[in-house]
């Protein structure tokens, strides 16, 4: 038999796979009607406890462009591990889909959903990693740059779930990644310290600090929020904490910064103004699009890997 792959945080996957799972999301991207029946009869539970847009729509979406059905829940019908444990309900619905996918508000539930499902979980965003986007913009990123190894990405504002996820992926596939943020707002150690041990045999540079002087010799700044999902802290009370880290034209000038990257929603006028979002370099619409293709991509290596041939 052969053993059940998850999707908790790109940790789950080795340098190879997500190399092929970048060339098979762009094989389905050019040519979707060639994977239409890849998950026909299929079930696939997509559950939430976060808001989302693009997450929600493109799961959905990508599910039925691969022949499958989704089954969307939200926590209307009960919060999950208070109506009923996280392990019943993992146990009940894994019976009945064939994957899960899954935002959370703790990483910790989808260790729990993991122990207990007898299907491919799929981490859709936790308060420590979102693997998902971080896929879709490596896609990104490998169509504006044909060599990931000469690019560095500079990610700046905090030290988020987004983030962590990008430093797994610039450590696995091999690009070059700076964290800028703001004092007390530093990614994990733990997720650095394993990110840096795996680029370093790689020769790819991770490197972290709370000075924008580490933008230099950036091609692509990336940042998110300033306030994620869960925080109820107003985004006005942390204003002066992160406004040094805004990203805008003259942040973009002065590093000449060619490429902008947002996973979204953005707060226009916080972490980026209105000018760089809609600039000529930014590419959140293309990020945006990718997490059709790269999820499809997921879900065909999770539950069909005999796909995975390109
Ligand atoms: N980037 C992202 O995950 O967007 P949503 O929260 O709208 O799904
Ligand atoms: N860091 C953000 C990402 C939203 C897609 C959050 O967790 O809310």
């Amino acid at each position: 038999m052969k053993a059940l792959k998850h999707c908790l945080s790109l940790l789950d996957f080795e340098t190879d796979d997500l190399k092929k799972l970048i060339n098979l999301a762009k094989a389905i991207k050019a040519d979707p009607s060639a994977y239409s029946d890849v998950l026909k009869g299929k079930s696939i539970a997509t559950l939430y406890e976060k808001q989302s847009l693009r997450t929600r729509v493109t799961f959905d979406v990508g599910i039925n462009k691969l022949g499958g059905h989704a089954v969307y829940l939200d926590q209307s019908n009960g919060q999950l591990g208070s109506r009923e444990s996280v392990k019943d309900f993992a146990t009940n619905l894994s019976q009945w889909v064939d994957a899960i996918v899954a935002r959370v508000n703790a990483h910790e539930t989808l260790d729990e959903f993991k122990l207990f499902s007898k299907v491919p979980v799929i981490n859709s965003l936790s308060d420590w990693y979102h693997p998902c986007q971080a896929l879709a913009d490596t896609l990104t990123l490998s169509e504006y740059y044909s060599d990931l190894s000469e690019c560095t990405l500079s990610y700046i504002g905090d030290g988020n779930n987004v983030a962590h996820s990008l430093l797994n992926a610039g450590a696995l596939v091999g690009f070059n990644v700076n964290v800028i943020t703001p004092v007390g707002r530093e990614v994990n150690a733990k997720v650095l310290s394993f990110a840096k041990s795996v680029a370093e045999v790689k020769g790819i540079e991770i490197n972290t600090g709370n000075d924008l002087e580490l933008l230099n010799s950036t091609d692509v700044i990336y940042t998110d929020t300033w306030v994620s999902m869960g925080d109820d802290t107003p985004l006005t009370q942390v204003k002066a904490e992160f406004m040094d880290y805004q990203v805008n034209e003259t942040l973009m000038q002065t590093y000449n910064i060619k490429h902008f990257m947002h996973c979204q929603p953005v707060h226009r006028g916080f972490e980026a103004t209105d000018e760089v979002c809609d600039g000529e370099g930014s590419l959140m619409l293309p990020q945006a699009n990718n997490r059709l293709w790269a999820q499809c991509a997921l879900l065909v290596y999770l539950m069909a890997p005999e796909y995975l041939t390109v």
